[in-house]
């Protein structure tokens, strides 16, 4: 017999993936006013409502706004200055990932940030790693890192953390680009890509939505970094080459509906190419990007809103959660049993 769930209870309790989300981006209010008064930093805000009001009346668009969006993820992630805080911003995570039956997540990480906040490289990757496991034991809930490296920031400074980052490769299974989107930033990369794809690593960049040159630079990523994933990335639904050129090498693009959405809907544009993408049966995942952000929201709530705004049924939400796990920087067997798991739900729920 099928249990009777409403659509969020249901996609809450399926065993679910995340490949798009910030750490940096899941500061949630009341570890915000922690770690600021914890570490003496001065923030513009007194209450939880205060950090979604500053944050809505800094909107100057409805659908995408990079550089406010950034403005205001700066303020947040400025109270994260000694390893200790991302430490704690970890376990903070994934206690989180267990409540939303997030089994699996692959979270990015900013080491630039870090270091421009007095964090050493090594004490950061360190606190992650030791609340990986920590987290692991804990919440049952099993991570891998992408080191991002800032689009607006030097590639050659890109190229010494790579070096830096050699002893953790256990940590570290991917390379990522975030932060502003640089005019013709993959060029800029392609030196520092060429060597993370000699040392083994999955590589991967966001290509945000409606950015200038959005087609360009989703073709570069493709050619001259080797990405194998790609991050929004959604306006291949513009280009029909682009979707054969996506479909072809098996690109997933992890799209984010809540990501500076308003009043939880999905952007109609957004989701017309999600939609797009996912008829033409390239490989989309659903992801919550920068949860503590602008009102997104954890992952459960992202779906909701892609399933409520998108018109989606069950069994199709599941292919966007099978999306993620066969999407996954994981060896087979490990994605069989996740999948396996996921299957077993459909069995019982839908
Ligand atoms: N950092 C956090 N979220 C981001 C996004 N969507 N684009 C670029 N940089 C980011
Ligand atoms: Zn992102």
């Amino acid at each position: 017999m099928t249990e009777q769930k409403s659509d969020y209870e249901f996609l809450l309790a399926a065993p679910k993936a995340e490949l798009h989300v910030h750490l940096e981006g899941t500061i949630e209010p009341e570890l915000l006013f922690l770690l600021a008064e914890r570490n003496g930093i001065e923030i513009p805000y007194r209450t939880p409502e205060d950090v979604l009001n500053f944050q809505v009346e800094k909107k100057t668009s409805s659908t995408e706004n990079l550089k406010n969006f950034l403005e205001c993820l700066d303020i947040s992630r400025g109270v994260l200055v000694k390893a200790i805080d991302y430490y704690d911003l970890t376990m903070h995570f994934l206690k989180q990932c267990q409540k939303e039956h997030i089994v699996y997540a692959e979270v990015m990480f900013d080491p630039q940030q870090a270091m421009r906040q007095g964090v050493e490289f090594e004490a950061a990757v360190e606190a992650i790693g030791q609340a990986q496991k920590d987290g692991l034991k804990e919440f049952e809930v099993e991570t891998q890192w992408i080191m991002c490296f800032q689009r607006d920031h030097s590639p050659l400074e890109a190229e010494k953390i790579l070096k830096q980052a050699e002893p953790f490769r256990d940590l570290i299974i991917g390379i990522g680009l975030d932060n502003a989107e640089v005019s013709g930033f993959p060029n800029l990369f392609s030196e520092v890509f060429r060597q993370a794809k000699l040392a083994g690593y999955h590589l991967t960049s966001h290509c945000d939505v409606n950015q200038p040159d959005a087609f360009d630079h989703i073709r570069g990523c493709i050619e001259q970094l080797s990405v194998h994933r790609i991050d929004h990335g959604l306006n291949v639904a513009q280009d029909e080459a682009l979707v054969d050129t996506v479909l072809n090498k098996n690109i997933c693009l992890t799209a984010c509906p809540t990501y500076y959405a308003t009043e939880n809907s999905c952007p109609p544009d957004r989701m017309k190419m999600i939609k797009t993408l996912f008829r033409a049966g390239v490989m989309v995942s659903l992801n919550s990007d920068d949860p503590a952000q602008f009102g997104s929201g954890w992952l459960s709530n992202t779906l909701a809103v892609a399933q409520r705004s998108g018109g989606f049924t069950r069994q199709e939400m599941l292919r966007f959660m099978k999306n993620a796990f066969q999407s996954a920087w994981l060896p087979e067997n490990r994605k069989k049993v996740y999948l396996d798991s996921l299957s077993e739900f459909e069995r019982r729920v839908v």
